[in-house]
């Protein structure tokens, strides 16, 4: 594999959506194409970390050089985060839906006459909170906020409360293009003040980002 500044590190990353079962059939998620996570994940890979993906149902093919754990749900994704811990670096890039249903063992049926069915969501758990507060916390955790408005305000009240070092802050606003699209304007939010990088491919983020966490690491070291 690939030697670089991320050697000897274990970095996981989630990416994509989670699909939320309604019944066998049918479910509830977040918009998502995985291209941004899966990018980080191809990155921190070629610059030689060993790195586990946790990926919700995606099209795209498996990142070279890492570890694949394929998952649907949070409640999965949050459970192979936790098996594959302890690591270096947590990056949640994932859209992880924040409710799930109630699952009906079987197909919910369409009768006629009858009413609609009316779900009540239960809460999802916060997998990046959860990661960033336990005991085997990564040295560097670091999350997404896809926002539409007052992004960096609402970023760094996202680095606070889920106790995350840095957030990574795009604007997903109508007409960004960034969803399902191949470019990202991002900030880069920590305690200390805010990066903002130009509109860059998502790969080219990815390879951004990498470098800045492996700068960071690199820091913590000397220190
Ligand atoms: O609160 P919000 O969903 O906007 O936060 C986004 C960040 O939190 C992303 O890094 C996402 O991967 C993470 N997240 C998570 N588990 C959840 C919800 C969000 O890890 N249940």
């Amino acid at each position: 594999s690939a030697h670089g500044p991320l050697t000897g590190r274990h970095v996981i990353v989630t990416s994509g959506p989670t699909h939320e079962a309604i019944d066998p059939v049918r479910y509830i998620a977040n918009r998502s194409s995985g291209k941004q996570g899966h990018a980080i994940a191809a990155a921190a890979a070629a610059a030689g970390a060993r790195v586990t993906l946790v990926s919700g149902p995606v099209t795209l093919p498996d990142p070279p050089g890492c570890d694949v754990v394929r998952v649907e749900s949070a409640r999965d994704m949050f459970a192979a985060v936790e098996r594959a811990l302890p690591a270096d670096v947590f990056i949640g890039a994932a859209a992880v839906a924040d409710w799930r249903v109630d699952v009906a063992p079987q197909k919910i049926k369409k009768e006629k006459g009858a009413r609609a069915p009316v779900f009540s969501l239960v809460e999802n758990p916060d997998i990046l909170a959860g990661v960033a507060g336990g005991a085997r916390r990564p040295r560097l955790v670091v999350g997404f906020a896809a926002e539409t408005q007052d992004v960096i305000a609402h970023a760094r009240e996202k680095l606070i409360r889920k106790g995350c070092d840095l957030i990574v802050a795009n604007d997903v606003s109508e007409g960004s293009g960034v969803f399902g699209g191949d470019a990202n304007e991002a900030h880069l939010v920590s305690r200390d003040g805010v990066e903002s990088w130009p509109r860059l491919a998502k790969a080219a983020v990815a390879t951004r980002l990498v470098g800045r966490l492996a700068d960071i690491l690199a820091t913590c070291e000397a220190a």
